[in-house]
This record gives C-alpha cells, sequence and structure tokens, in this order.
C-alpha cells in the first residue's frame, strides 16, 4: 500500500473512532494490533467508513452497517476496544428501550420442544427481526444436555446491493418453565437475552415469543418473532395465532412477515 492510502484509510479509522467517543490513546496501548487488522481487511474497513456515515443514534443505519460487513477482523476489534478494554462506550438506543415482557407465559413448555429447526414468519422489531430466510435451529449441546446450541441463520440485504448469508451462534438454557436464557458473542459483545414462550400452536407447530436483551447494564433490545415448522402458516394457524395475539393485547400489525420462500434451510 501506498503512504497516501495508509493515511486515508487512518483517517477514515479515526473519525470512526472519533464518532463512537473512543479514547484512542486506549486503543492504541491495548489494540493496535486489531487496528492494524482491521485496516488491513476490506471487511472491517467498510464497516467503519459505512458507520462514520450513520448519524448519531441512528440504530438503524448503525446495524444496516455493521450486518452489511461485520466479519472477524471486526468483531476482534470490536472485543478488545470496547468489550475487554472500554475504550470505546457503545451508546444505547435513545430514547433507551425498556423492555416490556409479557405476563402470561407457557409455563409447560420445556426446553426441549426447541429442538430442530424453525422458520421465523413474523418479527415485531425492525432491526433484529425482519431479515429473509431467518431459520433457527436448536440441537443439544454434545457436552452437556441441559444446555442446547443455537444456530441461527438469516439473509442481510447489504447497504450497498445485493444478499449476504449471515449466521449467529448461541446457547440457550431454561430458566423455569417457558422461560429461556441465551448467551452469546455478538460483534464483540457478551449478550444476553431472555427468551418468553407466549403461545405454543396446535401439535406444537409454530410458537409465539418475546425476547428482552442486553449487551451491557444500560444498553437493551427488544424484541418478538414467531418460530413456524414450515416456511409458512396455514390459513387454520393464522387464525390461531391472531386469537393468540389478542389474548395477549398485542396489534398483530405491528409484526413484519419476512420471505421464507426459497430459503437454503437447515
Ligand atoms: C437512519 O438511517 C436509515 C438507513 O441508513 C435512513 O433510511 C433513515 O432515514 C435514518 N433515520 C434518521 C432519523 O436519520
Ligand atoms: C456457527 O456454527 C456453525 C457450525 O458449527 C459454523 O459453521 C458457523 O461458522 C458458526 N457461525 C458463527 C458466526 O460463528
Ligand atoms: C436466567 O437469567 C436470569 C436473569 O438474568 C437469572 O436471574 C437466572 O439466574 C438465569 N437462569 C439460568 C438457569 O441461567
Amino acid at each position: 500500500m501506498k503512504p497516501t492510502i495508509v493515511l486515508c484509510l487512518c483517517f477514515i479509522f479515526l473519525e470512526y473512532v472519533q464518532c463512537s467517543k473512543p479514547n484512542i490513546i486506549c486503543i492504541i496501548e491495548h489494540c493496535g494490533k486489531q487496528s492494524a487488522a482491521c485496516l488491513a481487511d476490506e471487511g472491517c474497513r467498510s464497516a467503519m467508513v459505512c458507520i462514520t456515515g450513520c448519524a448519531t443514534n441512528n440504530q438503524t443505519c448503525l446495524f444496516d452497517c455493521i450486518y452489511s460487513y461485520e466479519d472477524g477482523a471486526f468483531d476482534e476489534f470490536m472485543k478488545c476496544a470496547s468489550t475487554d478494554h472500554q475504550c470505546i462506550t457503545n451508546d444505547p438506543p435513545n430514547p433507551p428501550v425498556v423492555c416490556h415482557p409479557p405476563q402470561k407465559v407457557e409455563s409447560g413448555f420445556t426446553i426441549d420442544l426447541l429442538t430442530g429447526s424453525w422458520y421465523i414468519v413474523k418479527g415485531l422489531n425492525r432491526i433484529y427481526d425482519c431479515f429473509d430466510c431467518q431459520v433457527t435451529t436448536f440441537k443439544p449441546s454434545p457436552n452437556d444436555k441441559t444446555v442446547y446450541d443455537v444456530f441461527e441463520k438469516f439473509d442481510v440485504k447489504m447497504v450497498s446491493g445485493g444478499t449476504r448469508h449471515r449466521s449467529v451462534n448461541e446457547t440457550v438454557v431454561q430458566a423455569s418453565g417457558g422461560i429461556f436464557n441465551y448467551t452469546s458473542m455478538q460483534m464483540g459483545h457478551n449478550t444476553h437475552s431472555q427468551w418468553r414462550i407466549m403461545h405454543v400452536g396446535k401439535g406444537g407447530a409454530f410458537l409465539l415469543a418475546y425476547y428482552c436483551g442486553s449487551i451491557s447494564a444500560d444498553y437493551f433490545f427488544e424484541g418478538s418473532v414467531v418460530y413456524s415448522r414450515t416456511p409458512s402458516l396455514t390459513s387454520d394457524q393464522l387464525v390461531e395465532l391472531v386469537a393468540a395475539f389478542k389474548d395477549h393485547g398485542i396489534d398483530y400489525s405491528k409484526y413484519c412477515t419476512p420471505n421464507t420462500k426459497n430459503c437454503n434451510a437447515k
């Protein structure tokens, strides 16, 4: 690389870190290796440039950028600069998200009933729940049968156009009947969320679930999805689902209907 290009990239990088109120000395001191690796990596660099173009606190813009370009180098940098050394602070959504967990939970629902694959056929949170081709698979962990491994696949429409297949892996344990704790490392951050099963469709064919998650003491997110064993619900199942929404006092029209056709499932 020519020195001018390096300088230019450094400028982009500094601009990025300035936007997110970083402690540059801290980054140089602790995360020099990860910063250099990020600059040398096209995905990580693109993520930084893209994020720099987002207005402060535009979460949609921020996550569009991250989902489009996030890769190993980006995660390593964020883990070092944010999680391990707190050089970068994550501004929580403004106004802050306050979770509103549903009061009624399917208390007889146990973790083994999650086993296998589900399509997400309805989603509430436009940032997290509405991707195309979301397929989630639960399997008992080989080492510990009380822990389940969760494999989440989804397609992202990249900001530059085109589609990117993404995956997130989590682990889940049953906290109590119908309530589950998920943990994962996402975007270099330790992420915890608690899921509640609000309705189990006839024959276990679909589930209405709510979650509240956090990446720090003041950074929360919440959402809700409908997991289905098939890419779409039958008309009878839809009638049942609408009744379940009504029973919980939820506005059905707020949910998106992600594309689940022609997905490369499993
Ligand atoms: C936030 O970013 C998105 C995507 O980049 C854009 O469409 C939207 O207009 C922005 N919202 C605000 C309030 O600036
Ligand atoms: C999730 O796990 C699968 C299977 O082990 C693996 O192929 C994939 O790369 C993992 N995804 C992430 C983001 O770690
Ligand atoms: C689940 O998470 C809640 C809230 O963080 C915690 O109080 C509880 O101990 C966790 N339960 C299990 C089994 O991990």
